[in-house]
This record gives structure tokens, C-alpha cells and sequence, in this order.
């Protein structure tokens, strides 16, 4: 761990706009900086640089830090790594990393990254004077550019290859650190990828770091992958990351798969936008690398148990890496198909439309946890899902997302919010710059908008108030009268041009003058003075907060429309999302 006090050290001694200029050419405009987002495609700047309070506030895309955070997400690198390359600049030695071990830990990193690079061109060249392994590669569909943009290579079926590169073979320990050689008791020493299509793993600066290889055609394993070594810690890295990271940020989501030929079939097909897990289920710290470059994700399954059981496991891993704002979702693919397999067979379309139909995260939480369950309708069926549910309340740490969690558990059990999550219940929720005694879980989006707007009302202007007016049918439904009125009054006093003050003056005399007095209070205690929130990060709040009503909305006329139809007259959409309500296929009489 470095100390946060060097941590602010360097924030102080380093300037923003000097590391950010690097790569992106600012204008003054202002006492701010601006310039398109280097995060987002965008035609007009909404990317600013305060230099005075030292961080970056993209208003298109929400990105948003301080000089470490940029570097971190800008260059891939991981939060010790930015560290260092800050401290570099001005002069200062990180803390902690004992230097004598950074030094020998480096040598052998770059040792073996040379080693790793030579092997990996060498495999390339093999490749190219294999007309068997090519014609297997284009067999699976693959031609020459996309096997040159991953790097693909072949080792050549011989025990002692990597000879015609390291002239040193037998005496070279550091193939053997590698992975890349293997020695057993001094005995002899030989390849260990032989006669394999090798696919080389990068980290996000292109660094190769391992190798998985292929058999051609069939043979035991199918895979074989390179062990575990200074470089390569299979579940902080991910295939595909270095290859499709501008895809990523510019669509703003990554499509995660199980395997390597899925991750290069569907560059091939044109979906770039795509990385895989390195054969095990997604890790969280994988989760949290990828949420550096984009705010949603959907993860693809195989439509099988183990691809059921691989997405529970990913699920409970994801859950925690939440933020509000981030959209997590879940594409299980028929029974027996990969998502490579759905292209050659079904075209690259028909995996867009698996895609658009995948499931959210919550949905496939609730889901779940309602099919296991039993049947909800019961007073044993309610409680028991409360009791499955309410461990993954705790592990909620994005505050209207558990919120949502916390509504959506409450319509579905009948019993109210403040019952399921008890103020005892909240206490590893709160955050600590919080420490108000008797706070509630966290308001219900309503709620946290009303809240906002009674410590400023002008930002009202940011809810697009369609999202209310045209569904308030539905809002009337899913939330409690008084908090959706409520809101509705704000959003019209702010229309006249009235301060948060006049607003709640005025309210006080309206039938729900007490909820206001209450949020009025919790708004101030939230954001009031002392607590040094700006104005972008509410801006942010209130848009974030909106979108969520929308999807709320548009989650809840899909299962209406679902509800109110028989399945003989749905369209394959409609039938899946009902299968996903109902928990069950065979419901469905005229498939
Ligand atoms: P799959 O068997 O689904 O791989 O394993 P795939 O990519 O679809 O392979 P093809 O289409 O038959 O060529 C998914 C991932 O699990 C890991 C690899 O990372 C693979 O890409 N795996 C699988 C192994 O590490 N070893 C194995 O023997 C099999
Ligand atoms: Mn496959």
C-alpha cells in the first residue's frame, strides 16, 4: 500500500493540465480547459480541465478524476503504475516498493518480456511458412489481417524450436521463467507449445505477456496455456484487452466471452469491441480493469449449466464493482453455441440481436433469486426470497442501484423498504464521509432526486421532464404518490424560477410539507456546505438518477406488454423476455 499522504504529495506537486496536454490539446476557455474527450467519439468539446481544483469532468460521457485517474485510464495503466509515472515527473520515489526488489523484479519483467516478444515473432514467421496451420485458420474463417492485428503464430512441431532464436537454449533459465521451455530433473530441455496455433496475451500497453496454443484439429488439451509467472497473473488480465480497447471506449461497452477463437471470430465478423476471460469465470479485479475503459458490459455464456454456473459466479463478482451509472448485462447463448459458432452458422447479425436482447444484471439477479424461491405468490415463497436476497444487499456499494435493488425486492415481497433494510442492516452501506446517525439505505431514486434539487433547484433543468410527464402511469405504480408528486411540484417551481428555499417554503403548506422538510434536510446534509460536492458531480447525479427512471419505466412497459399477451402472438423478443419473467420455457405452448 502507498500512503495516501504521498499520494496527495504528489497530486499537489503534479499539475493536471501538464499530464493531460500529453495527449490531448487543450484550449482555455475560461478559467477551465477544453477539448473533445479523448474517452468518447464526440464532434463538439464537452471534456474540461479545471486547473485550479486540479481534475477532468467529461459532461458528454461522465469520465471524470484527477492526473491519476487520466493516466490509468487513458494508457491502460494500473493505479501503482501511474503512480510511478507521476512520481517520475516530479522527482519523487514511491514509498514502500522496496527499491533493491522494484530493481530485480523489473530486470526479470523485462528479461521476460523480450523473451516474450522474440518468441512471439518467431511463432508469427512460422505461421506464415505453414500452409497446414493456415489453412486451418482459414478454415475457422480467419484471414491474414486479422491473424496479424492478434498476433496469431504458430510453433512448429518440434521439441526444440525456440532453438533457432535463443542460441542459449539449454542454458537459458529465463525460457524456463517464461513458461515458454520446460525441464524436467536435468534432463533435456524441449518447447513446451508444440505444433499449435499460439495466440499471444498482451496486457493494454501490447506487451506480451503469454500464450495460449491450439491444437490443430483435435487432441488433448484443446488449449494449452502458458503458467503463471512475474508477468502473467491469469485472473488480473484479459485477452483481447490491448486489440479492442479504442473499440471499447468508443462504443462505450465491452462484449466479454469465454474463448480466444470467439474473442478473433468476432473481430473478424466486425464486432470489436471484445475481450475474453482466460477460460475461468471473470474476476472482479478483471471487472474493475474493464470499467476503466467503459461503463457497460455485457458478459456472453454459453447456454448451458456451466455457462449458468460461470455467470452466477461472474454476477456476485460484479455486483460489488458497481457504480451508478454502470450497466452490467448478461447474454446466454442457445444451447450448445459459442458465440463464434452463432456467426458461421447464423450470420453476425443474429449475434447483435442476442446481444440488444441480453439480460441486466438485477434482472438476472431477481430472476434467479425468484426461481429459487419457489412460488412467490405464497408467504413462504416471499420470505424466503427476502432471505436469499438480502446478503447481496450488502454488497450493493453503488447507493441508487442497491436503492433500485431495495424497491424492486420490496414490490416483489410486499413488504415495505424501511422493513427490509432496517438501519442496523445499512451500516457497512454508509459511506463514511456520511455519518449521519438514523440515515435510511439510501433514498429511492425519487427520493435522491428531490433531494438534489432542494440543495439546488436550477438543477432541475437537467431531468428531461418528458421522462416524467409521459410516464406517470407507470411512475405512479413503481413509486410512492407523495414522492413522485412531490418531485412533479419541484420540477414546476423550478420552471417559475424559484430558489430552493421559496420551493420549500412553499411546499410546506402542501399535503406532503413533512416529506419535503425531511428531504430538504437530507439534501443538505448530503451536499450541504462542508462536503465540497460541485456542481458537474450533481449535474451527473440528477442526469444519472433520470436515466435510471427511464429504464425503470421502459423494464416495466416490457413486462406489461409481455404480461397482457399470450405467447401464441409474441414475437421470438417478447417470448424470450418472457421465459426470463416466468423463470421457465415451458410455459410456452405454441413454440
Ligand atoms: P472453449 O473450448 O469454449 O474454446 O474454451 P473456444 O475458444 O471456443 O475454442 P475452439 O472454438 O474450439 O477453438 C474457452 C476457453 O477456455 C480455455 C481457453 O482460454 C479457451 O479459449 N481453455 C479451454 C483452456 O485453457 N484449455 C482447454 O483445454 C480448453
Ligand atoms: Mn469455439
Amino acid at each position: 500500500m502507498i500512503p495516501q499522504g504521498f499520494i496527495d504529495d504528489l497530486l499537489a506537486r503534479v499539475d493536471i493540465v501538464d499530464v493531460i496536454e500529453k495527449f490531448v490539446q487543450l484550449k482555455r476557455s475560461g478559467t477551465n480547459l477544453s477539448a473533445r474527450c479523448p474517452f468518447h467519439e464526440e464532434k463538439t468539446p464537452s471534456f474540461t480541465v479545471s486547473q485550479t481544483k486540479q481534475f477532468y469532468h467529461c459532461f458528454g460521457c461522465g469520465a471524470h478524476g484527477s492526473a491519476i485517474s487520466f493516466l490509468m485510464e487513458y494508457q491502460g495503466l494500473g493505479f501503482i503504475e501511474a503512480i510511478t509515472e507521476l512520481a517520475g515527473r516530479v522527482g519523487l520515489s514511491v514509498p514502500e516498493v522496496r527499491r533493491d526488489e522494484a530493481i530485480i523484479f523489473e530486470k526479470s519483467a523485462t528479461t521476460l518480456l523480450e523473451i516474450n516478444k522474440k518468441t512471439a515473432n518467431f511463432y508469427k514467421h512460422c505461421l506464415k511458412n505453414s500452409p497446414l496451420a493456415i489453412d486451418y485458420l482459414k478454415r475457422r474463417g480467419i484471414d491474414g489481417r486479422t491473424a496479424a492485428l492478434f498476433g496469431i503464430g504458430f510453433a512448429p512441431d518440434d521439441w526444440q524450436a525456440l532453438e533457432a532464436v535463443f542460441s542459449d537454449y539449454t542454458d537459458n533459465k529465463d525460457l524456463i521463467s517464461a513458461g515458454l521451455a520446460i525441464r524436467k530433473d536435468e534432463g533435456k530441455t524441449y518447447d513446451r507449445f508444440r505444433n499449435r496455433i499460439m495466440f499471444p496475451i498482451k496486457n493494454s500497453k501490447g506487451d506480451v505477456i503469454a500464450f495460449g496454443g491450439r491444437v490443430i484439429d483435435s487432441g488433448e488439451p484443446k488449449y494449452l496455456n502458458s503458467p503463471e509467472t512475474d508477468l502473467f497473473r491469469k485472473g488480473n488480465e484479459i485477452y483481447g484487452i490491448y486489440e479492442s480497447r479504442a473499440a471499447i471506449r468508443s462504443e462505450g461497452r465491452a462484449i466479454v466471452v469465454e474463448g480466444y477463437m470467439d474473442v478473433v471470430a468476432l473481430a473478424q465478423a466486425g464486432v470489436k469491441n471484445v475481450v475474453a476471460s482466460l477460460g475461468t469465470a471473470i474476476t472482479e479485479n478483471q471487472i474493475k480493469i474493464l470499467l476503466r475503459h467503459c461503463k457497460e458490459i455485457v458478459f456472453c455464456f454459453d447456454g448451458d449449466i456451466a455457462g449458468q454456473k460461470a455467470a452466477w459466479r461472474g454476477l456476485e463478482g460484479a455486483i460489488s464493482q458497481l457504480s451508478d451509472g454502470t450497466l452490467i448485462s448478461f447474454l446466454f447463448l442457445p444451447q450448445g453455441e459459442d458465440p463464434d459458432s452463432i456467426i458461421r452458422k447464423f450470420g453476425v447479425e443474429r449475434f447483435r440481436e442476442l446481444e440488444r436482447e441480453s439480460i441486466p444484471l438485477s434482472d438476472f439477479l431477481f430472476d434467479e433469486l425468484v426461481k429459487k424461491s419457489g412460488n412467490i405468490k405464497s408467504i413462504e415463497g416471499k420470505s424466503k426470497l427476502v432471505g436469499l436476497a438480502t446478503p447481496y444487499l450488502g454488497k450493493f456499494k453503488a447507493p441508487v442501484m442497491k436503492s433500485l435493488f431495495l424497491d424492486r425486492l420490496s414490490q416483489l415481497s410486499g413488504i415495505s423498504r424501511s422493513d427490509l433494510a432496517p438501519s442496523g442492516a445499512n451500516k457497512s452501506s454508509r459511506r463514511s464521509d456520511q455519518p449521519s446517525p438514523n440515515r435510511r439505505t439510501g433514498p429511492s431514486v425519487m427520493r435522491h432526486l428531490s433531494e438534489i434539487l432542494f440543495f439546488d433547484l436550477s438543477l432541475a433543468e437537467n431531468i428531461e421532464a418528458d421522462v416524467i410527464s409521459s410516464n406517470r402511469g407507470i411512475l405512479a405504480v413503481l413509486y410512492p404518490q407523495e414522492e413522485l408528486q412531490l418531485l412533479e411540484r419541484m420540477i414546476s417551481f423550478s420552471v417559475d424560477g424559484l430558489s430552493s428555499t421559496e420551493c420549500l417554503e412553499r411546499l410546506k403548506e402542501e399535503p406532503y410539507g413533512d416529506l419535503a422538510k425531511r428531504l430538504s434536510r437530507d439534501g443538505f446534509t448530503r451536499y450541504g456546505s462542508g462536503k465540497n460536492i460541485d456542481r458537474e458531480q450533481l449535474v451527473t447525479e440528477v442526469v444519472e438518477a433520470t436515466k435510471i427512471i427511464a429504464s425503470v419505466v421502459s423494464r416495466q412497459r416490457q413486462t406489461e406488454l409481455v404480461m397482457n399477451k399470450s405467447p401464441s402472438n409474441m414475437t421470438d423478443e417478447e417470448k424470450m423476455r418472457y421465459r426470463t419473467l416466468i423463470g421457465s420455457a415451458t410455459h410456452l405452448k405454441n413454440e
